[in-house]
């Protein structure tokens, strides 16, 4: 039995996690802005916890870490999608917000979780970023670069403990149906935007993607094993084949240029 710390345990990827770890046999802290929005299940505790305060967000961790007496996981799944749109209508403050949520959120839980798990002698820190920190999305450029430099801080940690019994893992999902996270971009209206076209074209194959992808049931078995491995990898890519296997192996070893090529191609831009 494993005591978990895991954020965004409401919807989505989260809370496929939150479920497998609870039903198999570990006690779970798991987080929402609404705790209302945990299931009441077997070994489920409901924290609430908002990633926009980094202040309140260290209180709820500081609770539940009280009660828990230490966490051997602390998975930082919890995020958001701020905005989807160019690059010149995106104002400092959208900016910033996005970087609270996928960044300074999650390096403020890193550095708690690192702490208590330094003074306990191991722990194992796993840190959802995203594919798109490799492969960027047009029009989600604030995403793509909070994700990038959520999966930088993770290596620079990574380096860090090496010698301790503490691990940090990268998981990067690529494209995962049934979770809200794109909710906000299916319900812009985008006819309001310049470039509304390009950024029309590119949401269509976004969206065909993410409705042929798989469940958040794959990614949380992937984070089961990861917690279950005595050596787990540094980073794991998961998703379906194309985009988890087949599209990183390519892009590491494509010149910057054909990188862009591909990208622009593969969201019909320039058609
Ligand atoms: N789905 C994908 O295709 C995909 C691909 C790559 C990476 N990811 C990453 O996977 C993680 C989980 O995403 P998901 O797809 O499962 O999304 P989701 O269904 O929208 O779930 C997001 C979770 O994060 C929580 N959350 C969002 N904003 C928050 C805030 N400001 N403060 C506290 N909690 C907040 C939500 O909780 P409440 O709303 O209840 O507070 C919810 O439990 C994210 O980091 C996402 O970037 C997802």
């Amino acid at each position: 039995m494993k005591r978990i710390f895991i954020t965004g345990a409401s919807s989505g990827i989260g809370l496929a996690t939150a479920k497998l770890l609870a039903e198999r046999g570990d006690e779970v802290w798991g987080t929402s802005r609404d705790i209302a929005r945990i299931p009441q299940l077997p070994r489920m505790h409901a924290v609430r916890l908002d990633l926009s305060d980094n202040v309140s967000l260290g209180e709820s961790f500081r609770a539940a870490l009280r009660e828990a007496g230490h966490f051997d996981v602390v998975i930082n799944n919890a995020g958001d999608i701020g905005y989807f749109g160019p690059t010149e209508s995106l104002s400092i403050e959208t900016l910033y917000a996005q970087f609270q949520t996928v960044v300074f959120a999650h390096i403020e839980l890193c550095r708690l979780a690192l702490a208590s798990m330094r003074a306990h002698g191991s722990g194992r820190v796993i840190n959802v970023t995203s594919l798109a920190a490799r492969l960027p999305v047009p029009f989600m450029g604030p995403y793509n670069a909070a994700k990038a430099a959520m999966a930088s801080f993770t290596m620079s940690m990574q380096v860090e403990l090496e010698g301790s019994e503490i691990r940090v893992i990268d998981v990067q999902p690529g494209d995962i149906h049934d979770t809200k996270l794109h909710d906000a971009i299916a319900n812009t209206s985008m006819g309001d935007w310049p470039h509304a076209a390009r950024m029309e074209c590119v949401w269509r194959v976004a969206d065909r993607n993410i409705k042929a992808a798989p469940k958040p049931e794959l990614v949380a078995r992937q984070i089961a094993q990861l917690i279950d491995s005595r050596n787990p990898p540094a980073r794991v890519t998961v998703g379906g084949f194309f985009q988890a296997v087949v599209a990183p192996f390519i892009f590491r070893f494509l010149p910057q240029r054909v990188r862009i090529w591909g990208l622009k191609n593969h969201y019909r831009l320039g058609h």
